[in-house]
């Protein structure tokens, strides 16, 4: 079966169903059992109203100050959600559980990779968040104010990013492995008051310097009037008089307790900046009261979690599966989380997998990449170490192929642990399609859209076809919706609702199979899947013609067995410059520098043309069928069709 540019080559027919005491004991099946559902067509038959659904999840999961007046408010595309409340986020993540006997209960269990430990409990990150956020205060930072958090793994990214919504200022993490110049363009972007830094980390053994990558970014940054930096190595740094100012002598004297701003609960929260297919990366707004019931519910449902658990998500806060589930919703449910600051194999392919045994972790949710490398380094490295604590795994970021699946079913979860593959995206706040710990699985298959959400696949005439391919919508409206693009209302406008009438369009081709079940196949649009990471074919296009003696780029993702998508640059060079492997070196750095190392492309050719249309515009479509040796359809809208041959000769 064919689908656009997307060739269907699975059929996977194993399904994998949970035991039956394992069943009897989730979150979901209590609920079922409360609510008088018996099955689970019917659980999804009765959330169909969704509006009843989220009204019960909102009862159960968090506490308001003042009570909503409407659930929900749709005029498409603009949604508002629990209309009316007062609340904060920071209330039902840390406020509430300090009343109880969770205080003493720890919230982090941190691993430095060169092995420190440091066990946090509730009433210390309380503690902790409170004096920072005085601490802001005191530097003027107010309600609606925006702030920059530049910060590795360490458990002073969640503190700084709390301690901003505890005082409604709203926080933009930018990954700690971009580069200077992308953290400047999202820090103007949203003019950000104040930065938060460290001076270096750890990764593979090394010292990573970040401050010095923070300067240069903020030579350019005229709304930012201080830099708040954590010492995380003692690497010596230069201290800007003025501007900068270290974290522990900030929070010196201030004090323990700092009463939570009561917001809207439509005040935004954060801005997370993602790539789409054009221009500059989008600033995806979330709000305080739906993020925070949406996050909690779905992460409650789908990875069972409990009082006892251990949770590990072991994805970087920098992306919308940190925030999301390392920070709000695990706190907000009180639970107990792993966050480990280093590389995966570091100093040995089993690190992951002492750090499991060794705090007894019950439930891991990660991305197929790692799966993948895993996999590579051989089962021999997971087989040391007593993994039976684990009960529960996940996959996020791309799509899962079914041999990672079976290997991490079979070596990691020692083919008791259901597979949880939840798909989602920075603009849906948390899982959309994803399975119950009491689905029966497919491996590969997301399986169904979650109890109060909808997801459909149209075709291009936007009719929702079954047991077919085509674009995955979403139908209604959720709580952890995004509530827009910042300062953009147009491109946002444009990007998810300009399609189809009144209906989401995620940007994601899928297909469901005679059982109803969801096959992602990946991106439709020009959007790379690296590592389960989002990057804009044009951002890399346009940092790759940043470059002096570059004159045009298309760049294009081509399968890749263990990054999921690799990147290939067509480079047309400007006149007289001499094609050599030194340059295309000299352009991956450049990429390097301009975007971060992630985005720096494997593969460069030098063209003379690439093919375009006659208004200019990059085939990208064209290039990637000829790059892979397929057949690229009808050219004759080419403004060039002999640059097609350049493709092929090149690659
Ligand atoms: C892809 C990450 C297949 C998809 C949470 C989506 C997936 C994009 C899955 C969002 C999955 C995410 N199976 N594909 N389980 N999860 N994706 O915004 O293409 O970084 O549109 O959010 O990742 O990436 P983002």
């Amino acid at each position: 079966m064919t689908n656009g540019d997307i060739t269907v080559l699975m059929d996977e027919t194993r399904v994998f169903k949970p035991s039956g005491d394992f069943v009897k004991n989730t979150n979901v099946q209590q609920w079922m059992n409360k609510h008088n559902i018996k099955t689970l067509a019917e659980l999804y038959e009765k959330t169909k109203n969704w509006e009843w659904y989220w009204e019960e999840m909102a009862k159960e999961l968090v506490e308001w100050y003042k009570p909503y007046e409407k659930l929900v408010e749709w005029s498409p595309p603009w949604v508002k959600w629990f209309l009316g409340a007062q609340y904060n986020i920071v209330h039902d993540a840390l406020d509430k559980h300090v009343k109880t006997w969770k205080k003493d209960k720890l919230a982090f269990i941190f691993e430095g990779e060169p092995g420190e430990v440091r066990k946090i409990t509730y009433m210390e990150l309380y503690q902790e968040v409170n004096k920072l956020a005085n601490a802001l205060k005191k530097l003027g930072v107010k309600r609606g104010d925006r702030v920059g958090i530049y910060m590795p793994m360490v458990p002073e990214l969640p503190i700084a990013m709390l301690a901003c919504a505890k005082i409604g200022a709203i926080h933009s993490v930018v990954f700690s492995g971009f580069s200077a110049y992308a953290v400047r363009d999202r820090v103007n972007d949203c003019e950000a008051k104040v930065i938060f830094t460290c001076d270096s980390f750890y990764r593979r053994g090394k010292k990573v310097p970040l401050k010095i990558q923070a300067d240069e970014a903020l030579k350019n940054a005229p709304s930012v009037k201080h830099a708040i930096v954590y010492q995380r190595t003692g690497d010596p740094v230069d201290m800007q008089e003025g501007r900068d100012i270290w974290w522990h002598e900030l929070v010196k004297d201030m004090s323990e307790e700092c009463e939570t701003e009561r917001l809207d609960a439509n005040d935004p929260l954060f801005f997370l900046y993602t790539s789409g297919t054009t221009g500059k990366p989008k600033g995806i707004i979330h709000a305080h009261g739906g993020y925070a019931v949406g996050t909690a519910t779905t992460l409650k449902w789908v990875f069972d979690v409990k009082d006892d658990d251990i949770y590990w998500c072991a994805a970087d806060i920098g992306w919308i599966t940190g925030h999301s589930f390392i920070v709000y919703a695990p706190l907000i449910l009180g639970a107990t989380s792993v966050m480990y600051e280093g590389a995966p194999d570091f100093p040995g392919p089993d690190r992951w997998w002492e750090i499991i045994e060794k705090y007894k972790v019950s439930i891991l949710y990660t991305s197929p990449t790692s799966v993948r490398l895993f996999m590579k380094q051989g089962e021999e490295w997971p087989k040391k170490h007593d993994l039976s604590s684990l009960r529960l795994l996940g996959s996020v970021g791309e799509p899962i192929n079914p041999e990672a699946w079976i290997w991490y079913y079979k070596n990691i979860g020692n083919e008791c642990c259901q597979i949880m593959d939840t798909w989602w995206q920075t603009e849906t706040g948390h899982f959309v399609i994803s399975p119950l710990p009491v689905t029966p699985l497919k491996p590969g298959s997301a399986t169904f859209p979650l109890p109060g959400m909808n997801a459909a696949i149209f075709n291009e005439q936007g009719v929702a076809v079954h047991n077919a391919g085509g674009n995955l919508v979403l139908t209604h409206p959720w709580p952890g919706m995004l509530r827009g693009i910042y300062k953009n209302p147009q491109r946002y406008e444009e990007t998810y609702w300009s399609r189809f009438k009144d209906i989401y369009l995620a940007g994601d081709v899928a297909r469901t199979d005679s059982d109803g079940y969801f096959w992602i196949q990946g991106r439709a649009d020009d959007v790379l899947n690296v590592s389960g990471h989002r990057i804009g074919n044009s951002e890399v296009e346009s940092a790759l013609v940043s470059h002096h003696k570059v004159a045009e780029a298309a760049v294009i993702g081509k399968p890749h067995s263990l990054k999921g998508e690799s990147i290939t640059a067509y480079v047309v060079l400007k006149k007289d410059v001499e094609p050599t492997d030194e340059l295309k070196k000299i352009l991956r750095e450049h990429v390097g520098v301009e975007m971060g190392k992630l985005a720096r492309p494997d593969e460069i050719y030098f063209v003379s043309d690439v093919p375009k249309t006659r208004s200019g515009k990059i085939m990208r479509r064209v290039i990637r069928a000829r790059a892979m040796g397929r057949e690229v359809g009808d050219i004759s809208t080419l403004a060039n069709p002999e640059a097609v041959d350049q493709i092929t000769k090149a690659t």
